[in-house]
């Protein structure tokens, strides 16, 4: 998002509608709540609008009662939109979000787009946004192209598809001849897009590419489909963490998320657990997000002699917040002593537990170093590790 207000008639700001209740999607939870890979269908359009340059706000139209599942869906998004109660119609929700924005500061421009409209590309803003500068409405069409027919159980007569357009989100508008668009259409029926109320009040409405990603979500099978095209639309990504602490006498040793009877034990960050802290690493890195000193400095009192199974958990949800899935990981210990293998299927079932994965997913090696170097003198145990994530890629 753009950083400062630089004037009401600046402000770009993007309503985001979320307030219907989905009959069509069939069970459960209200469409716009569920899940996609990990994420609320509502977290994917406020974050690409929120990372998109040129928006200055992001507003959410809610139903009534929808708040803890509002809040609840976007608990891991990057941003916390405004919260905007809507209506019983999707034109009494977009009203709702320019009455806000009007008593907010007002705006000059205004996104409106569906929330069950997940995968925005940043491009379409553009394309949405330039448009503007040469008309008060702008949409995102593509054209039809299967072959269009009437009838109802029985073939009627062709449809020239020859111009026919289909309408997307976010449709981009002049803020003020928008909501005085709104506010004279009010009760003149129930239109299902914002450009068909601005053209009614006579003002032009320009058309520019939509895009295949941003196909609403409608019926039961869009979710599967949405879930699996995520699917491919992730991108593999490994990362690898290297730790090493020095044993000493008079702690306890804990590896690999178990603790271990041995003379010695580690010392140093946390409980010191060294193959927990090369995973945490390993999967940082596979996000590149920092490493487990800038998340848990040592520095700071309250992680003194923590169990470094939080840091593994919180990895875990940094990951999972992302939209990723961990595939696979993979560790190796280095040291002489303790030996490593009576302890291995224990490691590995706390890692899968920890990580929230199949066991199946989780090795564990170690080797010794012919005693050679700190850890063959038994001064302290290193480990290294290697976790491959699969990461979708920003839409
Ligand atoms: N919408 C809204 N307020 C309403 C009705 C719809 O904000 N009273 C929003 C929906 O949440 C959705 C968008 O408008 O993001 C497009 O509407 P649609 O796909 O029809 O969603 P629903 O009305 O929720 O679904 P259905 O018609 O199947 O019940
Ligand atoms: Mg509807």
């Amino acid at each position: 998002m753009r950083g400062a207000m630089t004037g009401d008639s600046n402000r770009t700001v993007a309503i985001v509608v979320a307030a219907g209740r989905g009959e069509r999607a069939g069970d459960g939870p209200p469409k716009q709540y569920r899940a996609i890979a990990g994420k609320a269908v509502a977290a994917y359009a406020v974050e690409a609008f929120a990372r998109h340059p040129a928006i200055d706000a992001v507003l959410l139209v809610i139903g009534t009662g929808q708040d803890d599942l509002a809040r609840t869906a976007l608990a891991t998004a990057s941003i916390a939109p405004t919260l905007v109660t809507g209506g019983a119609t999707r034109q009494a929700s977009v009203r709702a979000g320019l009455d806000h924005v009007a008593a907010t500061g007002g705006a000059g421009r205004v996104l409106i787009h569906d929330a069950a409209r997940p995968f925005l590309p940043a491009a379409v803003i553009d394309r949405v946004l330039a448009g503007l500068d040469r008309a008060p409405g702008v949409i995102p069409v593509l054209p039809v192209v299967d072959t269009l027919a009437r009838g109802d159980g029985l073939l009627g007569d062709p449809v020239d598809r020859d111009g026919l357009q289909r309408v997307q989100t976010p449709q981009g508008f002049d803020f003020q001849t928008i909501l005085s668009a709104h506010v004279q259409q009010q009760g003149r029926g129930d239109a299902t897009d914002d450009a068909q109320i601005l053209k009614a009040c006579g003002h032009d409405v320009i058309l520019v590419e939509g895009d295949v990603a941003l196909e609403k979500l409608t019926h039961p099978g869009d979710f599967t489909r949405a879930e699996r095209a995520l699917a491919a639309s992730r991108l593999p990504r490994t990362g690898m963490g290297y730790d090493v602490h020095r044993l000493v006498e008079g702690e306890e040793l804990w590896l690999g998320g178990v603790r271990i009877d041995h003379a010695f034990g580690l010392s140093g960050h946390s409980d010191a657990d060294v193959a927990l802290h090369a995973l945490v690493d390993a999967i940082l890195g596979a996000l590149a997000d920092g490493d487990i000193g800038s998340h848990f400095p040592p520095s700071d009192p309250q992680w003194r002699g923590a169990a470094s199974c939080r840091f593994v958990e919180y990895a875990r949800d940094r990951v999972a917040a992302r939209g990723g899935v961990i595939t696979h990981v993979d560790l190796t210990l280095i040291c002489e002593a303790p030996r490593i293998g009576p302890h291995r299927q224990a490691m590995r079932a706390r890692i899968a537990e920890l990580l929230d994965i199949p066991l199946s997913r989780v090795s564990i090696k170690a080797t010794t170093t012919e005693r050679l170097g700190f850890a063959g003198r038994r001064e302290g145990i290193a480990a290294q590790a290697v976790a491959t994530i699969l990461l979708p890629e920003p839409l």
